[in-house]
């Protein structure tokens, strides 16, 4: 298995030890219980129900620690990633995505329909959707929320117009029951746009005649001002941030709410490798690429030994780097990088090892995507 030479003898010792082949990429214990803990208690403070997308991770050691921090549910973006959590034993899920897809809809039902516990949501933002779920319902409704979107944004309705179109048919088809509204603001680039956005989704809650309506909405850019803004809202809300579990050094350092309110979350994850040539002076070729570490918003950040250094290129095995003058870099170092975008890390590895301050492993979490 990519990363660990001898499963056996991986956690307790030293991830320097000789259970580990590198490259491999590492999550600090502390750093994940933090920023559990952290957006735990951000959620209560402001009446929010956390429901985490577990797209981040879906490791079921981690979804575990989510629910046990008080989590009411999990997010997802697919059928299949709502049936791999059903396997992990998770009862309330939310597809945060209208569904097109008759066999994992089928599936669903038939879920719903073999376990009086599960509860199930996902998003609708056409007549056409509505129609889907309607076909494909089994025994118990397809519960779903009308997604309102924004221009240049994801998927969800434009207008209200269309938003109320869509509830009509959500409330006349049957095997489908309307239960609110959601958005995605992670797209959106200051607050006051934010803050806007919300007020079209308070608006359109409004105009919906639905019992203890739902509003979902939330990534892990604005939480600050969503629990601001609908702090005394009358729906249930449900925030389905997913990064903020290992946040990192890149994209969600600039952005994270704790750029602008009292507190942190701290990155977790950590890749480590070999430089494997320093072919020139000021160039080191790193043991690792765009198999192990995410590329796609922001390059791994030099750590360590070579904090201070340029990643130029990463290609599919190794990673470019320029160093300082006078780098003491040599073949055989090992080194560190942080990442950017968490939600393309973890998908890279099927075994993580977790790790104490020391570097010793004291866990392995897997993922299933
Ligand atoms: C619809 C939706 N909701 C929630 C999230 C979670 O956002 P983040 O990864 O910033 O926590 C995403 C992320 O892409 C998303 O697409």
């Amino acid at each position: 298995m990519k990363g660990i030479v001898d499963p056996g003898k991986a956690v307790g010792s030293s991830l320097f030890g000789g259970a580990f082949s590198f490259p491999v990429m590492v999550a600090h214990r502390g750093a994940l219980e933090h920023n559990i803990a952290t957006l735990a208690a951000f959620a209560d403070q402001h009446g929010l129900i956390l429901v985490p997308h577990a797209k981040t991770t879906m490791s079921p050691e981690l979804i575990r620690a989510q629910l046990d921090a008080g989590a009411w549910g999990l997010t997802v973006a697919t059928p299949s990633q709502a049936l791999t959590l059903r396997e992990f034993g998770v009862s309330r899920i939310l597809i945060a995505n209208q569904v097109f897809d008759p066999a994992g809809l089928d599936a669903i039902a038939a879920q719903l329909a073999g376990d009086p516990s599960m509860e199930f949501l996902c998003f609708v933002d056409s007549v056409a959707g509505v129609e889907m779920l309607s076909r494909h319902a089994g025994t118990r409704p397809f519960r779903v929320l009308a997604e309102l979107g924004h221009e240049g944004g994801r998927g969800g309705s434009r207008t209200l117009g269309q938003l109320l179109e869509v509830a009509s048919a959500a409330q006349a088809a049957e095997g489908v029951e309307l239960a609110g509204v959601a958005g995605y603001e992670g797209a959106l680039t200051s607050a006051g746009e934010v803050r806007a956005y919300l007020h079209r989704l308070l608006e359109a809650l409004e105009h919906l005649r639905v019992r203890d309506p739902i509003l979902s909405v939330g990534g892990s850019q604005w939480f600050d001002v969503i629990g601001r803004e609908l702090v005394t809202c009358q729906a249930k809300v449900m925030l389905r941030s997913g990064a903020y579990i290992s946040h990192d050094d890149g994209y969600y350092r600039e952005r994270t709410p704790y750029t602008r309110i009292e507190g942190e979350l701290l990155a977790a994850l950590e890749i480590w490798a070999h430089v494997l040539s320093v072919p020139e002076p000021g160039l080191a070729i790193v043991g690792f690429g765009k198999r192990d570490a995410p590329f796609d918003e922001g390059l791994p950040v030099p750590r360590g030994a070579v904090a201070g250094a340029t990643v130029l290129k990463v290609q599919d095995q190794h990673t470019i780097l320029r160093l300082p003058p006078d780098s003491p870099v040599k073949p055989g170092d090992l080194v560190s990088f942080g990442i950017s975008h968490p939600c393309t890390a973890f998908d890279k590895w099927r075994v993580m090892p977790v790790v104490d301050d020391d570097y010793v492993v004291v866990d392995l979490i897997t993922t299933y995507f």
